[in-house]
């Protein structure tokens, strides 16, 4: 590889390394327009203008930085800036890193595309505010309208309308085909001892909101069986998930809960806990989320508590366009890169709903660790995504 280019790569990932780390864990909370996350969308501004990239905003809080080549439909590359709470350095920005590196790759060599390629940031992919997985790129495609949107509250109460115009959107509709590299969430690449990989489709996969309601009351006076404690309604909802995934052979995770008043020595009033489920098919997700809230509603029966649920974000299966997945991932150096599913949600995912003809590279992660500061992939394996990305872009802009 030209060696300018890796330079860039790790003065950019160098640029963003600091930005948004907690100093305890080492992890990153970049929560979309807040000042970590705002701070990383002006670097990315500055990056494009730096390239001469033209820099077009919609009304959401989505930018492309836009290479105004060649004619035609554009190719799109990008992913997102913002982060999970305490998540690692690579979900996100390496999409971003990389597609930068790889259009001063591509310049490196002479490559000059036959049509416009474009560097895109997607605001609220991880939904760990508004609680809307793919905020950002729905709203650009059109696949939630801001009339719905904008109510979103995050956990303080603040409106997405509050913090962003919205509006329209336009940054989508020159676009003939979307490229995403991401580094990889699972071990599938170390396991067949391949840097590079691209993905054949999505798992579907939802959130959904468990309210459990009981009675407030003293943890000393109060006998045991005259309580009715949504602690305990949703400890054995939070076991009965857990198990009936295991017996699917699918994913379902507590991962978020809110006590109320959340005291030591009382029986709490309200417990809130957040489902996320993943399934291979459609199907198999309303079952497993049924089964899950059939035996909850029961156990609150028994506890004499009350339970709401309420699906708060849901993506169906995606598979992506089998002949572009194949055309990018066939005649390399060292043979075909493997094709592979995934678990994950993206942003890629959303486009290619919306129709636009969409594939997504991943990076090998040695360890398979994400949505944790433990997340990694090697800067030599990274350096590989940008060639890949690279060779992709020229490829499809031929
Ligand atoms: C996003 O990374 C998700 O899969 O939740
Ligand atoms: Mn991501
Ligand atoms: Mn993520």
């Amino acid at each position: 590889m030209e060696s300018t280019v890796p330079d860039a790569f790790e003065r950019m990932w160098a640029d963003l390394a600091p930005v948004g780390r907690s100093a305890v864990s080492g992890g990153y909370f970049r929560q979309p327009f807040d000042a970590a996350e705002r701070e990383l969308a002006v670097w990315f501004e500055e990056q494009c203008g730096a390239r001469g990239l033209r820099v077009e905003r919609d009304d959401f809080g989505n930018v492309v930085g836009w290479w105004d080549v060649g004619s035609g439909p554009a190719v799109l590359t990008g992913s997102h800036l913002d982060s999970v709470l305490d998540g690692g350095a690579y979900d996100g920005p390496l999409g971003v890193v990389s597609a930068l590196a790889a259009i001063d790759l591509l310049r490196s060599r002479g490559v000059v595309p036959s049509r416009p390629v474009g560097v895109s940031v997607f605001v609220e992919e991880e939904g760990s505010r508004f609680g809307l997985a793919c905020l950002g790129s729905r709203l650009a495609a059109g696949a939630v309208s801001w009339e719905s949107a904008r109510s979103l509250r995050d956990r303080d109460g603040v409106a997405l309308g509050d913090v962003v115009a919205g509006g329209s959107s336009a940054l989508l509709s020159s676009v003939g085909t979307f490229v995403e590299l991401h580094v990889e969430q699972g071990r599938d690449l170390v396991d067949r001892g391949a840097a590079i990989g691209v993905a054949s489709e999505i798992w579907p996969h939802g959130r959904y909101r468990f309210d459990f309601g009981g009675a407030a009351n003293h943890a000393g006076t109060t006998r045991m069986e005259d309580r009715r404690d949504p602690m305990l309604t949703y400890a054995m909802t939070a076991l009965a998930a857990n198990k009936q995934a295991r017996l699917a052979g699918q994913r379902a995770t507590f991962g978020r809960v809110a006590v109320e008043p959340n005291g030591t020595n009382a029986v709490p009033s309200r417990v809130t806990a957040w489902l996320d489920a993943r399934c291979s098919t459609d199907e198999a997700l309303t079952s497993l989320v049924e089964a899950v809230t059939t035996q909850a509603a029961d156990r609150a029966g028994r506890d004499g508590t009350s339970l709401d649920v309420v699906a708060e974000s849901v993506s169906g299966a995606v598979t992506f366009s089998p002949d572009l997945a194949a055309a990018v991932a066939a005649d390399h150096e060292g043979g075909d890169w493997p094709i592979i599913p995934t678990a994950a949600g993206h942003d890629a995912g959303i486009l290619s709903s919306a129709g636009i003809p969409t594939a997504m590279l991943f990076v090998r992660n040695p360890t398979g660790v994400s949505h944790s500061p433990e997340e990694h992939a090697s800067t030599p394996d990274c350096l590989v995504g940008v060639s890949a990305l690279a060779d992709t872009l020229e490829r499809l802009t031929r």
